[in-house]
Order: structure tokens, then C-alpha cells, then sequence
């Protein structure tokens, strides 16, 4: 039953209260007196207190502050003959709930309880959803150690902390950057408030400027009422605009302006409207050579860049991927194979991971971990189930030491010679594959540039 404090001398309001209470099916507690309220509070922890202004020994108002003071929580109602609006101010300053005039109104209470009662269990239910989602993104669930990441994060927790209007993430596809970006927003001081995220590619472009700003009504035809954009929904907190390399450099230019006056407008709207959110703009390419290029505004890139976090691709992270493997076999393991223990990985298995380029980063990796946990039917993970592409890594045949940039390889002609043509074409076929199809990349792994390779494409025979 919810308990409630009266703080009344009057002994017969006291009662009234006590008896009202009792039939709503609450548990009354009263006390008489400033002098021992706090220590009942502490020891009997009411849902709500109603508080009387003039007490014999003190004010009210000052048992109101020193309740609040060390239970911020707590939920005052004032009761009081003294209606002067200077003691009514203060109160609801103090922290008050409400402000109940005597004689009281049962009914008037009554809903005033109610209300009290309800507006502090749903905070309270928003403060323990937050506090779980806080630690579901906090940066303890990113893994990694090595020296990279570690950099990395260190950067990303200064920005968490600090009050930086815009951040540029820049990483591969699947690197983390959804991870950090929420690890970012829930550790820093808009944690309470909202993260919002967009993803520049997935939306027509010609749609995206009103996502992000919304609009008046009658912006355009089909614009029959007002529509709140993204930027109003984030207010106080903060938006990841994913992908912002594939925004329209005409809402490019718009953006920038927004960063830089810290006020926007509706579609079709002329008032500006001041904004509090942290953008966080995210790209799976290189901003700079896209900008350099002109497909990119140089003008956002240099402010977007002011603070860059660059994460590192698993191939860059050491021994990382076989800490997140471990992970993913114990996080997955439980969920997809739950009635198997698995014990680890075998040696030729941690050597391949090790040894792979992983173009699809820590997605692929888990996704590579989720495949083998379903399949495997050893009591460890060897390469029976692994994926295809792991196990023949292109030129893995006749090409040794391919991860170790220093040495020259060697390739054993075969004595019945090789069409150069077929193996050019071959090992061309085999980067894209391993690339699942980024051309840059497999560009890379070829020591070409993007353009050679377009070529090479179009003239392979298909
Ligand atoms: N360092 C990491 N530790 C744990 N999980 C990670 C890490 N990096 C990425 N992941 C996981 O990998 C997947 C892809 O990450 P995501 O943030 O969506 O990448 P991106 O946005 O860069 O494409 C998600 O399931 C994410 O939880
Ligand atoms: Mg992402």
C-alpha cells in the first residue's frame, strides 16, 4: 500500500486527511511537528507528502527544501490557509508538487495525489528504460584492445563529454559506427534526451529535407498540416545523419548553414528556429578525396571534420578480431545454439581470421561466428562450416605471403605454362568477390587504381 506523509499541527485536519486517505486506499502517516519530519521521511520512504506552511516549530517551506535536498525524488503536495502568490512561488520552487489551499477540497486532492503518484512512476519507468539502454550502449560493449581502437574510443569519449556541436565518423561499412555514435550519445549529457538517426541513402533524396527540417503546412501540395522534422525530434539530444556522403550537395550547403547559426527552418516556413542537437554525420567513405572530387562540399566537409573519429577497419585492429569472435561464440552462442557449449575456435580457424581481410568488417565477422554456431557439429568451431570465401582467399593457391607487404611473392609457373590473360582475369574476379563487390577496395588489393580496375571489369568476359 502507498504511503503517505501528513505534516499538519492541526489535529483535526490531520484526521480528515487520514480518514480521505484511507478510503482512496492509501497508508497514512502523520506527524505533527517540523522536528522529527525528516527522520520519518528517511525511515518510512513515502510515496507522497502533504505539507503544511505554517508550522508551530518552522516553516514548510524549509522542511520542503530539506526533503527535496536529500530525496530529490520526493513528491510534495503543499496544503496551506496562507494563499499569498510570494509563498505559493516559492514553494513550487522549492520543488513542490502542487499547492493545495485550505480548506482542502477532498476531490481536488484526491486527483491531485493521483496525478502525482502516476507522473512519478512513469519517470520512474523512463529513468530504468534509459539506464538499461545506457548500458546496452555504453562504450564497454565495444570490444577491442588493440592500440587503434583504443585511440579511437579515447577520442569518442572526450567528445561524449564535452559540448561539440558536430563530429565526423568515418569508417567502413561495419566497423562500429551505428555503436559509437549511440555509445556517444548515451554517455554524454543528452543521454535523457533523444538519439535520432537517418540514413541519407535510404531515403529519396528529394525527401530527405523535409525529414530533416519538416514543414509548414502548404509547403507543397500534399503538405496538408505542419510535420515536425528530425532536427525538432532531436531536440536536446542528438542526430546521426548516416551516410551523409550521399546527401545532395544542395542540402549540403543548407546543413552547413544550420551548423553554423544553430537555427533551421521548416519547408516552406520563414520564422528560424533556434536548435540544441549534436550532429553526428556518418560515411563509409572518405570525405576529403570525395570533397576533393566535388561530390562533396568542401565547405561542410572542413566543418564537419573539426572533430573526426576515425575507426579503424578489423583489419587494422591486431588481435582484436579474435577477441570479438570470442565474444560473438559466447554472446550468440547462448542465443542460437543454446543447448551446445561451445569450447573455441581451432588453431586453423583463429588462423585464418587472422589472416583475412574481412571487407565487411566486425558485420561480417559476427555474421561469419552466427553461421558457425548454428552448424557446427564439433564441440569447437574448425572450418567445416566456414564460409567459402575464407577458406580460399584469392591466390591463396600460388601466391604465399600475401599479408606481409615487405616480401615478394612468388608464383610457380605451371609446366605446361598459364594463359597471363585468364590469371589476370582470375585473380580480378577473386579481389571483387573477397570485396563482396567495393571496387575500391579490391582496387587495393590489386595495387591498381579504381579506374584501372573499372576497366579490367568492363573488358572481363562474363
Ligand atoms: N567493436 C565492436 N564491439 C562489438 N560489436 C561491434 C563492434 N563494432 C561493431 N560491432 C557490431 O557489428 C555490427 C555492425 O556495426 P555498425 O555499428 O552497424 O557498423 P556501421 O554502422 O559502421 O556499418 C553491429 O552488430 C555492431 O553491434
Ligand atoms: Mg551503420
Amino acid at each position: 500500500m502507498k504511503k503517505i506523509l501528513i505534516v499538519d499541527d492541526e489535529k483535526m485536519i490531520r484526521w480528515t486527511l487520514s480518514q480521505a486517505l484511507k478510503s482512496w486506499g492509501y497508508m497514512p502517516i502523520e506527524i505533527a511537528t517540523i522536528s522529527d519530519a525528516l527522520e520519518t521521511y528517511a525511515n518510512e520512504m513515502p510515496q507522497a507528502v502533504l505539507l503544511d506552511i505554517d508550522l508551530p516549530d518552522g516553516s514548510g517551506l524549509d522542511l520542503l527544501r530539506d526533503i527535496k535536498r536529500e530525496h530529490p525524488e520526493a513528491i510534495v503536495i503543499m496544503i496551506t490557509g496562507n494563499v499569498r502568490v510570494e509563498t505559493t512561488i516559492s514553494a513550487l520552487r522549492g520543488g513542490a508538487y502542487d499547492f493545495i489551499s485550505k480548506p482542502v477540497h477532498l476531490e481536488e486532492l484526491k486527483v491531485s495525489i493521483r496525478n502525482a503518484l502516476e507522473a512519478h512512476e512513469l519517470r520512474q519507468e523512463v529513468k530504468q528504460i534509459r539506464r538499461e539502454r545506457s548500458s546496452k550502449f555504453s562504450f564497454d560493449q565495444i570490444i577491442g584492445d588493440s592500440p587503434k581502437m583504443l585511440q579511437m574510443l579515447s577520442l569518442a569519449k572526450k567528445v561524449a563529454e564535452s559540448e561539440v556541436g558536430s563530429v565526423l565518423l568515418q569508417g567502413e561499412s561495419g566497423t562500429g559506427k551505428d555503436l559509437v555514435a549511440k555509445a556517444i550519445h548515451y554517455t554524454s549529457r543528452r543521454a535523457d534526451k533523444p538519439f535520432v538517426a537517418i540514413n541519407c541513402a535510404a531515403i529519396p533524396s528529394n525527401l530527405v529535407e523535409s525529414e530533416l527540417f519538416g514543414y509548414e503546412r502548404g509547403a507543397f501540395t500534399d503538405a496538408k498540416s505542419r510535420k515536425e522534422g528530425l532536427f525538432e525530434q532531436a531536440e536536446g539530444g542528438t542526430l546521426l545523419l548516416d551516410e551523409i556522403g550521399e546527401m545532395e550537395l544542395g542540402l549540403q550547403a543548407k546543413l552547413l548553414r544550420v551548423l553554423e547559426e544553430g537555427v533551421f527552418r521548416r519547408v516552406g516556413g520563414l520564422k528560424d528556429i533556434p536548435l540544441d542537437v549534436r550532429v553526428i554525420a556518418a560515411s563509409n567513405r572518405d570525405l576529403k578525396s570525395e570533397s576533393m572530387e566535388g561530390r562533396f562540399r568542401l565547405d561542410l566537409y572542413y566543418r564537419l571534420s573539426v572533430i573526426q573519429i576515425d575507426i579503424p577497419p578489423l583489419r587494422e585492429r591486431d588481435d582484436d578480431v579474435l577477441l570479438l569472435a570470442k565474444y560473438y561464440l559466447e554472446t550468440l552462442g547462448e542465443r542460437v545454439r543454446p543447448t551446445k557449449k561451445f569450447q573455441g575456435f581451432s588453431p586453423e580457424v583463429i588462423q585464418i581470421f587472422r589472416q583475412y581481410e574481412w571487407a565487411g568488417n566486425v558485420r561480417e565477422l559476427r555474421n561469419v561466428v552466427e553461421r558457425c554456431l548454428i552448424l557446427e557439429d564439433e564441440n569447437t568451431i574448425t572450418t567445416n562450416y566456414l564460409p567459402h570465401n575464407l577458406l580460399t582467399p584469392p591466390g591463396r593457391s600460388f601466391v604465399e605471403n600475401t599479408h606481409d607487404e615487405d616480401k615478394e611473392f612468388s608464383l610457380t609457373l605451371p609446366k605446361d605454362g598459364i594463359s597471363l590473360e585468364e590469371v589476370e582475369d582470375s585473380l580480378v574476379h577473386q579481389a571483387i568477390e573477397q570485396c563482396h563487390g567495393n571496387q575500391t577496395h579490391a582496387a587495393r588489393l590489386l595495387g591498381i587504381t579504381r579506374d584501372q580496375l573499372r576497366y579490367r571489369l568492363k573488358k572481363l568476359p562474363v
